[in-house]
């Protein structure tokens, strides 16, 4: 056969790409951190003394996933295909399989403590004269996790014959929980539609659901409440059960247990009852006979998730019951099989009176579950949200964690960036998780810090353990962010070992997520590990809470929405001063729901951290924090360090370039470019809108001052008319420009007056979600640059949810040279615009 030059080249190409690492092809985040990127064959050849043979015992659904994972692993990053068999054979392998069954091949092989179901141990042990690998479970879930972990040792290069350690999880409960909605909807969800659910049924492909409980397992989370909080009812209908019945067999495999969550009032709308009442026998027996006909379909059935009496969701209240009420009755129709209530401690008055400075948000979990102590069953688990209001960027922890003694408590975090950038912002939660868990309570004066307490270890409870609320999406990479992954990982290694520290987690995700290269790993450590606290300068520092549209979708800056409102998550702003008085001496009391030590760190404002000042405390602008700077400057100076950290990821993050696979180091790129522009509404429109209010001007003279900038209503017009925005803080001046209705295309224009030379022409727009407007940027006649508004953001008109920055770099202006920018509207989208700045670059 004849080959010819050109074709050759071709099949070198293809063989080249064949053998070279998968980092340089497309990698869609599918795989999230089960890449198994091939390692390089110097570090294959570290692993020449790596058996065979993989010797596996046992026949289960979670065995049979732990055998596969081997191999795969194996297969993926050493090239080695394990030859799987059943029977010690003779030579040296890696064995498989719970403690008592390798017992069978080798009675000396004992553990120094009870692996329980969930633990396993790594380690090396002569069997039958040959030196094997053993990864040993204490049941079949362990098998599993000791597997998962054994692969993460060949990711990051450990040496394998000298592993040795035992590892048990720091709690039974290790669960999420999806806010999925029937209709395939997503409450908070940010990264596509429901894995489990499309038009009001389950979904038949349950690929990606077992993909899922995969990802779960490999991080050792053993549960999964599929449907929001906000349940609807249908759930438990008779005809939902067998559909719920396929999900669960996805999960099976990976050791996850199907949960749901439900409405209390399920026995009346759903069941012929006339009443919900816990207290009526007849509706004990309404839930006993439906969890006897679910635990008929799925014997392994985990348990149920309540909202009752909160926002809307209907409860025991109805029947001046209380939530143990409500929790034990269902709990008594699970206990026969092992199933677990978990009560959402989430339940609050949303209708508060906002002029009595006494009422208070943060007090109400304290208030209403704190007498019900040692009221609940056994098998309830009181279900705490890591603060007191609402997964804010910083919140203080919750202070019923040291208000349970007598009763379960589990933590529910939020691994869904609801109030954090909903994903389009990079924000690594891990160190405010760890925050939070290593937070010591001080009760009676012991050591009780939270981590011990949702083990059960503080005050001795049986069960207990932490939830996330995850929220994938069937979006290929998962969250829609490949960085966010990041919390979905460290939720389950958190929940696994809350001593782990955030750079350890970062650094091993990183390197099973995008491999070894040190500039990756310490690049993509420095961007995670600063993203939190770059949100909280540039959102909402010093405990002010997000200051987000609470009233809307929670994403965009709106720090007015927070008051005079039910919802109660003041700030008590005013022309004088900011922040929430909540002592025990002068303000609303929430201070005294701690114990005596914690509650001395916030009751004075000497004591108070600065990072939490304004949630405790009412101050005056001109105020001297620790730091020794005002309280006004502070807020100020934060949103600029923020804003100019976002804008650091995006110069630190292209230094990857060529580092990593294209399509993921461009997919983030654009993020992180993104996240650096919102950043920059929310440093103008919180501090503008502070600015206002205290009249006091930003000692550095950058707030409301923008000598770079020319706003768009001050340009000559063509077709484009000035709109007020809501808030007005939202957009540059309070005003922008869009088409008037029914031009098809406006136009913007003004002289460039400036020094010759390069420049970037920044140009702030509005991207809405109901049209698909072109731009067109002309210098002259010259195009420089043109785009579609595209991007899927929660908002219907131009404010600080659709607000967008198109940097457009490098253009040569000459004075005298007219700048133009043409807009095309489409459907009820104008083509909006807030304002230009020019910049040297
Ligand atoms: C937040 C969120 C709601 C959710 C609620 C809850 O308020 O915005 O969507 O239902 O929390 O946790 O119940």
């Amino acid at each position: 056969m004849k080959i010819e030059a050109g074709s050759l080249f071709s099949v070198l190409l293809l063989c080249l790409l064949l053998v070279a690492p998968s980092t340089t092809n497309a990698e869609t985040g599918a795989a999230a951190w089960l890449l198994y990127t091939p390692r390089t064959p110097n570090e294959i050849m570290g692993y020449k003394s790596l058996p065979e043979v993989a010797v596996a015992f046992g026949e289960s659904p979670i065995l049979e996933s732990a055998r596969t994972e081997l191999v795969r692993g194996a297969r993926g990053m050493l090239g080695k295909t394990l030859r799987l068999t059943s029977a010690m054979p003779s030579q040296s392998a890696i064995v498989i399989g719970t403690v008592e069954q390798i017992r069978m091949i080798a009675p000396d092989f004992r553990t120094t403590s009870d692996l329980g179901n969930d633990g396993f141990w790594l380690t090396s042990h002569r069997i039958r004269g040959f030196k094997c690998i053993v990864i040993a479970g204490g049941g079949d879930r362990g098998v599993l996790y000791g597997v998962f972990a054994f692969l993460r040792e060949i990711a990051v290069h450990s040496e394998l014959w000298s592993l040795n350690y035992l590892q048990q999880p720091s709690a039974p409960v290790r669960w999420v929980n999806q806010w999925d909605n029937l209709d395939g909807s997503i409450e908070r969800g940010y990264a596509g539609s429901s894995v489990f659910f499309e038009n009001g049924r389950v979904r038949l492909d349950l690929t990606r659901a077992s993909e899922y409980a995969r990802l779960l397992a490999s991080v050792g989370i053993n549960g999964c409440v599929i449907n929001n909080v906000n349940a609807n009812r249908r759930v438990l209908d008779s005809d939902f059960l067998p559909e719920l019945a396929r999900i669960a067999q996805a999960f099976r495999p990976w050791g996850v247990r199907l949960g749901v969550s439900i409405d209390f009032s399920m026995p009346k709308a759903i069941g012929a009852l006339d009443t919900f009442d816990p207290l009526d026998s007849r509706v004990a027996e309404w839930w006993r006979k439906k969890f006897d006909d679910i635990y008929q379909l799925i014997p392994d059935f985990g348990g149920v998730v309540i909202k009752a009496d909160s926002e809307g969701q209907l409860g025991p209240a109805k029947y001046g019951r209380t939530p143990a009420d409500a929790a034990n009755v269902i709990a008594r129709a699970l206990k026969p099989h092992n199933g677990i209530v978990f009560y959402r401690a989430f339940v609050y008055d949303h209708h508060l009176d906002w002029t009595n400075l006494k009422n208070d948000r943060a007090k109400a979990a304290y208030d209403i579950f704190h007498p019900l102590d040692g009221k609940f069953d056994e098998n309830v688990i009181v279900q705490i949200k890591n603060g007191p209001i609402d997964f804010q960027v910083r919140e203080p922890v919750s202070p019923l964690f040291g208000g349970l003694e007598h009763t379960n408590v589990g933590i529910e975090l939020q691994i869904t960036q609801e109030y954090t950038g909903q994903q389009r912002h990079t924000c690594f939660l891990v160190p405010m998780w760890k925050q939070v868990l290593d937070f010591d309570l001080r009760v009676d004066g012991g050591f009780t810090p939270v981590n011990d307490v949702v083990a059960g270890a503080s005050f001795h409870r049986p069960i207990g353990g932490y939830i996330g609320v995850a929220n994938v999406g069937l979006d290929e990479n998962w969250l829609g962010n490949h960085l966010a992954m990041a919390n979905l990982y460290g939720f389950g290694r958190l929940a696994w070992n809350p001593t782990l520290t955030s750079k350890a987690i970062l650094e091993e995700w990183t390197r099973l997520t995008f491999g070894s290269d040190p500039l990756v790993v310490a690049t993509v450590s420095r961007i995670q590990l600063a993203s939190w606290k770059a949100y909280e300068s540039y959102t909402g520092p010093l405990g002010l809470q997000t200051l987000t549209n609470i009233l809307g979708s929670h994403y965009g800056p709106a720090p007015e929405s927070q008051e005079r409102n039910g919802w109660g998550q003041w700030i008590r702003a005013d022309d004088r001063g900011v922040g929430m008085d909540r002592t025990v001496a002068t303000g609303t009391g929430f201070v005294g729901q701690y114990s005596t030590q914690v509650q001395k760190l916030y009751e004075t404002i000497a004591d108070t951290p600065d990072d939490l000042v304004l949630f405790f405390h009412h101050l005056p602008y001109a105020f001297r924090l620790h730091s020794g700077k005002t309280v006004i400057q502070t807020i100020y100076d934060l949103h600029y360090d923020g804003a100019g950290q976002a804008r650091q990821f995006v110069s630190e993050w292209s230094t990857l370039r060529g580092h990593i696979d294209e399509a993921r180091y461009r997919a983030v790129l654009a993020q992180l470019t993104y996240q650096s522009g919102h950043a920059i509404v929310w440093r103008d429109a919180v501090n503008d809108w502070f600015h206002r209010l205290s009249g006091i001007p930003d000692a550095d003279g950058r707030v409301g001052n923008h000598p770079d900038r020319i706003e768009v209503e001050a340009m000559e017009l063509e077709g484009y008319v000035p709109v007020d925005v809501t808030p007005w803080e939202d957009a540059s001046g309070g005003r922008a420009v869009q088409c008037a209705a029914p031009v098809k295309s406006c136009a913007a224009k003004f002289p460039f007056t400036g020094k010759p030379g390069r420049y970037e022409i920044d140009v702030q727009y509005f991207d809405q979600r109901n049209g698909v407007s072109k731009y067109q940027v002309f210098v002259g006649p010259r195009l420089v640059d043109e785009w579609v508004a595209n991007a899927s953001l929660p908002a219907t008109e131009p404010n600080g949810d659709s607000s967008m920055r198109r940097a457009i770099h490098n253009v040569v202006l000459r004075p005298g040279e007219q700048l133009r920018i043409e807009g095309f509207p489409d459907h009820e989208e104008r083509a909006p615009l807030d304002y230009i700045e020019l910049h040297p670059d």
